[in-house]
């Protein structure tokens, strides 16, 4: 895990939280809110395919949350309460966000996979020290929350705290006590602090006016442990919740937010929004794709999407229709926050079987964690086989061939998959869903998609 800590020796590519608000707009239409998404700039010192072992092990690290989980599955149940991640850095989009009253910025991880909103954060005797947090409780990087109006401590005497929010400690001094959380990870990391109401500012975009989401839910956060912390100040939280981000920007800006993924490699100047409101990048029919966005406590906090079946140059795989079903223990989410596009076993290995036999001849190479590699470096002119995802109401995902046979290294590239053990549900990840637009209109339950550079104007 030296992965992180060199990180620190590099700058980030900081852009500033940005917003598009046209006060001339029609009265008609809502609001729009944007929140320019910012690759990390990568350690030039690393390899690629060291930078792809770093998203393979950050997107582990996510789903032994699950299985760690101490809640036993009932019979026909699977394992999926991957209510937050961990996160090393790589593969990860972020957004700047401007917390408490008068305000102060940090850069959090834009995750579709987790419902709670925490920053590291220090608040009386409760301070995120350099041993307890991995930063200075001074430095700006941790939220000093006694110098907000806004921030009020949850007790954990509320029904709010006992009942409803999730990770909730039992322990509770007395009532007035704050409402203690405590985030377990597989490899030995955890996030421990305290849940307050908070409000967070957005920044319109001509830089004079600004505007409050008040009585968010954040996490105070004053202990994170392991190396996955290391190098985001906390996270955002897009998941579907009461208590998210997600939940509470889209009530007040028209019920659905937006995202484009630019090339995970590309150069970290690209820019990216995360939007909530409408979205003007999306075209008109036949170039948005719609389908059904699946909502259910089966899936919370993740979006799901109603995949049928994928092909390979136009054949139609034959993968078990459980696999995609969620009353079955499959069916399929989109997640910013995990890189690699993760399948359940029965259909990963018809999926890498048919993607490798159209490539038998291009040499075979061994490159862990993957099954498939291949040497690239005297592939002449070869037509790679094209994989589509198809999804209910004709939907159909293309995407660039890049996001399933993936650079690892100098001439080699790898089939870009994970397989999971049945049953699972399976995870599209972000850099599957790169170069796309992708709108999560929550409110009347769809999912649209459109090929794009994310480039805007
Ligand atoms: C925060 O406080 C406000 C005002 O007291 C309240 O309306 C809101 O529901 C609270 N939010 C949470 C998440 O507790
Ligand atoms: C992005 O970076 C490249 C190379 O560093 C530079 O040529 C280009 O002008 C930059 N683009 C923007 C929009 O800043
Ligand atoms: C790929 O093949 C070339 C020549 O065929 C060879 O020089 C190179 O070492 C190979 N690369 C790997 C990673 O095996
Ligand atoms: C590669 O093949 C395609 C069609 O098979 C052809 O259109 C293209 O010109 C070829 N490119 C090169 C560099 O030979």
């Amino acid at each position: 895990m030296p992965l992180s800590s060199s990180f620190l020796f590099f700058f980030f590519f900081f852009l500033l939280l940005l917003l598009h608000f046209s006060p001339t707009r029609p009265e008609s239409e809502p609001e729009t809110l944007r929140l320019k998404l910012i690759r990390r700039a990568q350690d030039p010192t690393l390899t690629r395919l060291d930078r792809i072992r770093g998203l393979v092990h950050n997107d582990r690290l996510r789903r032994h949350r699950a299985a760690a989980s101490p809640a036993p599955s009932p019979p026909g149940a699977f394992e999926m309460p991957v209510r937050s991640g961990a996160y090393a850095g790589t593969g990860q989009y972020f957004v700047r966000v401007r917390v408490g009253t008068p305000a102060q910025r940090f850069l959090l991880v834009a995750d579709t996979g987790s419902d709670l909103t925490w920053v590291k954060c220090s608040y009386g005797s409760r301070k995120c020290g350099k041993k307890k947090c991995g930063s200075d409780p001074d430095a700006e990087r941790v939220f000093r929350a006694d110098r907000s109006r806004t921030f009020h401590p949850i007790s954990c005497g509320s029904d709010l705290c006992r009942n409803d929010l999730p990770f909730s400690l039992t322990t509770c001094p007395t009532p007035a006590s704050p409402c203690d959380y405590d985030y377990g990870y597989f490899d030995g990391s955890s996030t421990q602090g305290f849940y307050a109401n908070e409000s967070v500012t957005i920044a319109l975009s001509d830089g004079h006016k600004k505007r409050k989401l008040k009585g968010l839910l954040l996490g105070c956060t004053s202990s994170s442990s392991g190396p996955s912390f290391d190098s985001s100040d906390g996270v955002l939280g897009l998941g579907h919740s009461d208590i998210s981000f997600a939940s509470h920007a889209t009530a007040q800006f028209g019920g659905r937010f937006s995202y484009c993924l630019v090339d995970h490699l590309s150069p970290k100047n690209a820019t990216s929004y995360l939007t909530f409101g409408p979205n003007r990048m999306f075209r008109a029919a036949p170039a948005v794709q719609e389908t059904d966005l699946l909502i259910t406590p089966k899936l919370d906090p993740y979006y799901g999407a109603a995949v049928i079946g994928l092909s390979v140059d136009g054949e139609v795989l034959r993968i078990p229709p459980s696999v995609w079903n969620v009353g079955k223990g499959g069916g399929a989410i989109l997640d910013s926050g995990s890189s690699l596009t993760m399948l359940a076993e029965p259909a990963y290995r018809v999926v890498v079987s048919a993607l490798s036999r159209r490539l038998v001849g291009i040499p075979e190479v061994k490159e862990d964690p993957f099954e498939y590699c291949y040497n690239w470096t005297r592939v002449g002119n070869i037509t790679v086989p094209k994989l589509a995802v198809h999804f209910a109401g004709r939907a159909q995902l293309d995407p660039p061939v890049k996001s399933y046979l993936i650079d690892v290294a100098a001439g080699v590239k790898c089939l870009g998959f994970t397989s999971v053990a049945w049953p699972s549900v399976s995870t599209i990840g972000n850099i599957m869903q790169q170069e796309h637009l992708w709108e999560f209109d929550i409110q009347n339950r769809r999912l649209r998609f459109q090929r794009s550079t994310c480039t805007t104007t």
